[in-house]
């Protein structure tokens, strides 16, 4: 089974974004080093900002006829085929494929409000083209939505982003129950909160420390602990130029760290 990782927060720019593209991208680019027979990862774009879709394919002009809409609104027998159609190569590597957003995604999530099988109607397509990828990537908006509840049912692992300023226990612990309550409400057995992922530490703030060690002394989160992604200006040039951070800098605190986590990732999809 394609593990696919969704990367969820309701809090806002605590790093999904970053997160989910460098990482889709990381895992694409190991498995072909190691010489992976299907090294192909497919990255989601679930958020109506289309942050992900507009950094990866340097386009933002998707709508209803070529995007995750055309997907959501197809009647179910050729939601399969539309999917499939809609994808796209992102100009970041031949093996990283897109299924982009458009700002047009919020009227589907009204449209489909209280529709029978709604939660489902991006997991059941998936579902049927998920072996062609060996792996898959899941941005989500900042809010637990219909849309990324949509994405948590299609997904297996939930990695939460979180800023250190944001790390208390109560509000993680918040997080990880709202998961827990769409996976439980929506008998979603293959899904669990795999990780949590520290962004935007700042090694010169004391607070920060405070909070890290305060997570990974906590006896169920400090488990999930799964990577820590320094503070980094290079993250925000990358950003704006619309580059991966391994291609902007490879050598830079966060490129590193995110070359660890998807080397972790791998490991784990074993493809490593
Ligand atoms: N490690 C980092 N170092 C410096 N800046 C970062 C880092 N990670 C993310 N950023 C910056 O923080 C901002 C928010 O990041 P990003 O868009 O990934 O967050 P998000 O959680 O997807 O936001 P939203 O909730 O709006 O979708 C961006 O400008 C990004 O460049
Ligand atoms: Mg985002």
């Amino acid at each position: 089974m394609t593990r696919a990782f969704v990367l969820t927060n309701h809090k806002g720019g605590v790093g999904k974004s970053t997160s989910a593209t460098n990482i889709a991208l990381g895992i694409a680019g190991l498995l072909r080093q190691v010489g992976a027979k299907n090294p192909r990862v497919l990255l989601i774009d679930t958020d109506s900002q289309s942050h992900a879709t507009l950094v990866t394919t340097g386009r933002n002009d998707f709508d209803t006829t070529n995007s995750l809409y055309s997907v959501l609104m197809a009647e179910r027998q050729s939601a399969p085929q539309v999917l499939a159609d809609v994808i796209v190569q992102s100009g970041w590597d031949e093996n990283l494929h897109v299924l982009p957003a458009t700002p047009l995604l919020e009227q589907a999530e009204r449209e489909l409000q209280g529709t029978a099988g709604s939660p489902y109607r991006l997991a059941d397509p998936l579902a049927k083209i998920a072996p062609h990828y060996a792996a898959i990537v899941i941005d989500t908006r900042p809010s637990f939505s219909l849309m990324t509840e949509m994405a948590l049912v299609a997904a297996t692992d939930a990695i939460v982003p979180v800023e250190p300023r944001y790390l208390e226990t109560v509000g993680l612990m918040s997080v990880i129950g709202k998961i827990h309550e769409i996976r439980d409400g929506w008998r979603i057995q293959n899904l669990r909160v795999s990780g949590v992922l520290v962004t935007k530490m700042d090694k010169r703030v004391r607070g920060h420390h405070n909070m890290l060690n305060e997570l990974k002394a906590h006896p169920m989160l400090g488990k999930l602990l799964c990577g820590v992604i320094p503070m980094n200006e290079a993250v925000s040039y990358a950003h704006r130029s619309h580059r991966s951070i391994f291609t902007q800098d490879p050598k830079a605190p966060a490129s590193r760290a995110y070359a660890h986590l998807v080397g972790r990732l791998v490991k784990q999809i074993g493809g490593a």
